[in-house]
């Protein structure tokens, strides 16, 4: 049996892109890397698809005259390349959506907060500016409401005395991000996830009522 075919979508430093191309590598995800996707054409993370040989193609948004011909350009490549699970992995690109739907179920984010917490920008410096105990990040389907489809796994972390953006950013990287996406996906590539007409999540056919955690870091 042939196996998944995976994009990746990035606009930046590809970590957690390298993570996932890791554990494909390494058969903890069971997919092929079929593209790594940039709407930059600078973005440092496309070194890593070209360590590891992956087809890329940067899209810049200059070159559309608006988000539905970004959009459907960015459909069309995916179609193209016959792309079953498609993750974005630090993409800055609001999408359409005509372009969720078209690919629906297919589509999964990672983000760095406790959804439904702080959806968007700055999420360390809000979780900080809170006084929030625990910070974190999660993988979620992707749907039409921005950074607010059905989440799939989340992680935390304890939040410590003198924690910056910078060391809290650094270490839900570090213990959280960079381990969630790659096990998230893994579940996606055995055939293990599904989206329902609904909206929820069904994992080896069984509805999560709550999203799954993991656990990281000692406690505080
Ligand atoms: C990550 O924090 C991710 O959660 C967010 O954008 C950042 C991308 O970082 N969506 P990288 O490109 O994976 O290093």
């Amino acid at each position: 049996m042939s196996l998944p075919r995976l994009a990746v979508l990035i606009s930046g430093t590809g970590r957690n892109l390298k993570a996932i191309l890791d554990a494909t590598h390494a058969g903890l995800i069971a997919a092929e890397p079929a593209l790594v996707l940039s709407s930059k054409a600078d973005a440092a993370g496309l070194a890593h698809a070209l360590d590891y040989g992956i087809p890329t193609l940067v899209l810049e948004p200059g070159a559309y005259p608006d988000r539905e011909a970004y959009d459907a350009a960015l459909a069309a490549a995916l179609e193209h390349r016959c792309a079953d699970l498609i993750a974005l992995a630090g993409f800055m690109r609001i999408l359409t959506p005509e372009f969720v739907r078209r690919l629906r179920g297919r589509l999964f984010n990672i983000h760095p907060s406790l959804l439904p917490k702080y959806p968007g920008l700055r999420t360390h410096a809000r979780a900080l500016a809170a006084g929030d105990a625990e910070h974190g990040a999660s993988v979620h389907y992707v749907t039409e409401e921005l950074d607010g489809g059905p989440v799939i796994l989340r992680g935390s972390t304890p939040v410590q005395p003198g924690d910056t953006v910078e060391t809290l950013g650094e270490r839900v990287m570090q213990e959280i991000e960079l381990k969630i996406y790659p096990q998230a996906l893994a579940w996606a590539a055995s055939g293990r996830l599904q989206l329902t007409g609904t909206n929820t999540v069904l994992l080896d056919g069984r509805e999560l009522t709550a999203p799954l955690m993991l656990q990281s870091g000692p406690a505080s």
